[in-house]
């Protein structure tokens, strides 16, 4: 049977080794929309985290927003229902062309583009940055840029949610996709933005998957 999963891994593996650590993930999606295999990441619903995360608050969020890494585009239509003014970026063409064929009435703005130079005019422009399962996908270096990049996209007084995979710092690093460690969190924090507010969880499944639920706060 194919191994999806090895097959994005090995996809993985050859372009880091050419040093293109963002080289594989249009391949993955042609690859998969030929073939018809699911991505492992796809589960065409908005993130639980951030589902559970919207409900918990007090006051509905408003303003402007950015997904990252938005893949086909769940979390940005939840922010665009909530009633937020969504950009939406993805480094992959094929998975924003899928956004626009799955979402032909959307209001959010779908872009072709990349975290690790993301434009100008995002710098602290966003009242609220989504970021789930990018960073644990990039390797070496381009994961603290890649959070950084991240940070810098928070308004003064805006928000940042992350959800990803995570490790103690004592475990091995693993295979794509490479867990998070604490210190880690710590590269998201541009100037200005302080973590307000870490939840650890431990996913059911067999194995059990641990998250960092992470929320940082920019100051004013
Ligand atoms: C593990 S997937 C997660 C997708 C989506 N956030 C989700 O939770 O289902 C990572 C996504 O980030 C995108 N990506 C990887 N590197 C990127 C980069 N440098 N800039 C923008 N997007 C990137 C990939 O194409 C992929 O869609």
């Amino acid at each position: 049977m194919f191994d999806h999963r090895a097959h994005a891994r090995e996809l993985a593996r050859a372009s880091i080794a050419r040093g293109d650590v963002n080289g594989w993930f249009e391949r993955l999606y042609v690859d998969s929309e030929r073939d018809g295999f699911r991505i492992s990441w796809v589960d065409l619903a908005p993130n639980p985290y951030l589902v559970e995360w919207l409900r918990g608050r007090a006051t509905p969020l408003s303003g402007r927003a950015i997904v990252v890494g938005c893949g086909y585009g769940d979390d940005a239509e939840l922010l665009a229902s909530a009633g937020l003014v969504v950009t939406a970026f993805d480094i992959a063409p094929s998975a924003i062309a899928h956004c626009a064929a799955r979402f032909p009435e959307s209001k959010a703005n779908y872009r072709v583009a990349d975290v690790l130079a993301a434009p100008s005019e995002w710098v602290s422009a966003f009242d609220f940055v989504f970021e789930a399962y990018t960073v644990q996908v990039l390797p070496g270096k381009a994961r603290a840029e890649c959070a950084r990049s991240i940070g810098r996209l928070v308004a003064p007084g805006g928000t940042l949610l992350v959800v990803a995979r995570s490790r103690r710092p004592e475990d091995p690093e693993g295979s794509m996709p490479w867990p998070l460690t604490r210190a880690e969190l710590d590269d998201f924090a541009a100037p200005g933005l302080e973590l307000l507010y870490l939840d650890e969880v431990l996913e059911p499944g067999d194995p059990p998957v641990p998250r960092f639920v992470a929320e940082f706060r920019a100051r004013r």
